[in-house]
Order: structure tokens, then C-alpha cells, then sequence
């Protein structure tokens, strides 16, 4: 008898011939669905990121909305305050020439003496040459604790952009030299400053915003070097894909993933208090993100810092939404 008619081996071939087949299909299948796995372990990771981005984006929009309506409240109390205090020095100088002539009298033999008398005692209660010496501190303490809130609230409505924003037609390379010519004196015996400056188009901009923007990263780069042995500041300009890179570069201190993640939000310093307001980077971020472009952040504790502006070439590339907002990789 043939073999292919031996009724056992003809079901055997086929049993085996539909198991390797299953076979097959659960591998294929295996691979099939560890390939999405891994797809949807992607966008599962992407998603948290994009979520994450959006959620700073929201909170620092909150905070943009808020600042704008603090600043602006305290902004009018602001100005008397300022306009009172412009008159101090000059009631104080009626004070003192009371005061000189009250002086005068008690030394004067020709007053009546009670009277002398009684002026130099309340001269002495109410310890008025002390107050008259106290007197003109504490006024230029006033002026200059005042001009910073001043600063500060002006800080607060260019991080919310209240103020009309005036757009021309500029080169960004010319504000980076004059804003690096402004910093020349602060950095020339602290710093080393590197340029590698490819011509850049001319962009519709609000050049002194941007300035504010450069000055900003330049001046942070410095403050993260002062304890360098070699401080060096490396800035970069580029066009890529229509898309124009202002790359400031530090080898200073670095920062942490704490403080990393926390650089845009407004108030937030590292420094002593009196030496940072924590504005330098929301203003930054703010006025950025108004020409439709991002800051991205690397750094490395110890080995420096990558501040990467982008700014679009076209204004039809500007956008407000997520797809823009700065970023800080860890
Ligand atoms: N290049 C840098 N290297 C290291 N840390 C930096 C750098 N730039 C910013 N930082 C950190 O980010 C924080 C926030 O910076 P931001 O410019 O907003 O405020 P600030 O510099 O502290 O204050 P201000 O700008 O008013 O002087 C800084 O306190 C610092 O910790
Ligand atoms: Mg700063």
C-alpha cells in the first residue's frame, strides 16, 4: 500500500502541516503585538511629554494672566507713592531750616530764657537733630526699595505682555553685537567670549524685546561662572529649515533636573535675596514665545549650560499654540 493512502499518515501530514502553520501564525502574531507594544509604549511616553509641556504652558499662561492683573493694580498706588516720595527732600529742607533756626534762638542770649529753655528740651525729647541726620537715609532707602518694585512690576507686564509690542524689520545680528557691546565692560576681564555668527535674515521682530532676551541669557551665563577657573560664553547663530538657532553656551555650574524644570516659572531663583528677582528667564520665555519661537535648555551640573533660542524665519510660521513652547531637557 502506498504511503500517501495510509488513512493515518495522510491525517498525520495534515495535523502537522496545520499545527506548523498555527505555529507560524502565533509567532507572527507574537511579533505583531510586541511591535505595537512597543508603538504604543512610545506614544505612551511621547504623550506624558507632550502633557507635561502642555501643562507648564498652561500654568505659565495662568501665571502671565495673573501678573498682568497684579501688575497693573499695583502699578497706580506705585506711582503716587513714587511722586510723594519726589517731595520728602524738599519738605525736609523746610524741617531743617526750622530746626537751624530753632538752634539759632536757644544760643541766642537775647530770647527769653523759659522760652529757650523749653525749646531745647523738646529739641532734646523728640531727638530731632538725630531725626533730621536719619532723615535723608531713609528717604533714599524708600527711593530705591520703590524703584525696584518699579522694576519688578515692569518686569511682570513685559513677562505678560501688556505693553504694545512695536514689530519691524530687523537683523537679530545686529542686536547681538550691540547687546553684547553693552556687556562688554561687565565681561572683558571675567569671561572669555566666543562668537561664531553666521549672517542671519532679516526677521519682522520686536528687536528691543529680543535684545532683553539675549542680555538676559548673556548675563545668566556669566552670573553660572563665577566659579569657573576657564569661563567661557560661546554665541552661536544659524539657519536651519527656515528656522533661525541663537545658541548661548556657558561651561559654568550647570543645573540640577530640580532647578532645571523650575527656570521659566517667574520668581523662581537660585541666587541670594536682593541679587535675582527670577525674572531674567519668564521674561525671556514670554517675549519668545510672543515672536512664535521656543527656548530649549541642556545642562550638566559642573559642565554648563545650552540655551537654544529658535525663532522662525516667517511670520506665518508663528504660532501660539503647544506645538511651541521652550522646552528643558534633563
Ligand atoms: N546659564 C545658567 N547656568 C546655570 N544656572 C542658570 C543659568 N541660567 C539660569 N540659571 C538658573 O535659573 C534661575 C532663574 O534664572 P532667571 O534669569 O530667571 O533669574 P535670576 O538670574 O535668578 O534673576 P535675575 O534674572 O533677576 O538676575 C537662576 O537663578 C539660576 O539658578
Ligand atoms: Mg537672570
Amino acid at each position: 500500500m502506498a504511503s500517501s493512502d495510509n488513512p493515518y499518515e495522510v491525517a498525520y501530514t495534515r495535523e502537522r502541516s496545520a499545527r506548523l502553520k498555527a505555529e507560524q501564525l502565533l509567532e507572527d502574531k507574537a511579533r505583531e503585538l510586541y511591535f505595537k507594544n512597543q508603538k504604543l509604549e512610545e506614544s505612551y511616553k511621547q504623550l506624558k511629554q507632550q502633557q507635561a509641556l502642555t501643562m507648564q504652558n498652561e500654568k505659565l499662561a495662568t501665571l502671565g494672566t495673573l501678573s498682568a492683573g497684579v501688575a497693573h493694580e499695583i502699578n497706580n498706588p506705585l506711582a503716587f507713592v513714587l511722586s510723594n516720595l519726589e517731595s520728602l527732600p524738599v519738605y525736609k529742607q523746610a524741617f531743617m531750616q526750622l530746626l537751624k533756626f530753632n538752634q539759632g534762638c536757644i544760643n541766642d542770649s537775647s530770647m527769653p530764657s523759659q522760652f529757650r529753655e523749653e525749646l531745647k528740651q523738646l529739641i532734646e525729647r523728640e531727638d530731632l537733630e538725630f531725626l533730621s541726620e536719619d532723615m535723608s537715609g531713609l528717604i533714599d532707602d524708600t527711593v530705591e526699595g520703590i524703584q525696584r518694585v518699579k522694576e519688578i512690576v515692569q518686569n511682570l507686564r513685559s513677562f505678560s505682555r501688556t505693553q504694545g509690542s512695536d514689530y519691524v524689520e530687523a537683523d537679530l545680528l545686529e542686536g547681538i553685537s550691540s547687546t553684547i557691546k553693552l556687556l562688554n565692560a561687565e565681561l572683558k576681564n571675567s569671561v572669555t567670549l566666543k562668537l561664531d555668527l553666521d549672517p542671519l535674515p532679516r526677521i519682522v521682530c520686536n528687536p528691543n524685546q529680543l535684545n532683553q532676551v539675549f542680555l538676559n541669557l548673556i548675563m545668566n551665563a556669566k552670573h553660572a561662572l563665577a566659579d569657573s577657573s576657564k569661563p567661557l560664553i560661546k554665541v552661536t547663530t544659524s539657519v536651519c529649515d527656515e528656522i533661525i538657532h541663537i545658541r548661548i553656551a556657558d561651561n559654568g555650574c550647570g543645573m540640577p533636573p530640580e532647578v532645571l524644570k523650575e527656570i521659566f516659572v517667574p520668581f523662581y531663583t537660585t541666587k541670594p535675596i536682593g541679587q535675582g528677582t527670577g525674572m531674567g528667564l519668564a521674561i525671556a520665555y514670554g517675549i519668545v514665545r510672543d515672536h512664535g519661537g521656543k527656548i530649549n535648555v541642556r545642562s550638566q551640573v559642573g559642565r554648563g549650560t545650552v540655551f537654544d533660542v529658535e525663532l522662525p524665519v516667517s511670520s506665518d510660521m508663528r504660532k501660539t499654540d503647544t506645538d511651541r513652547i521652550g522646552t528643558a531637557d534633563v
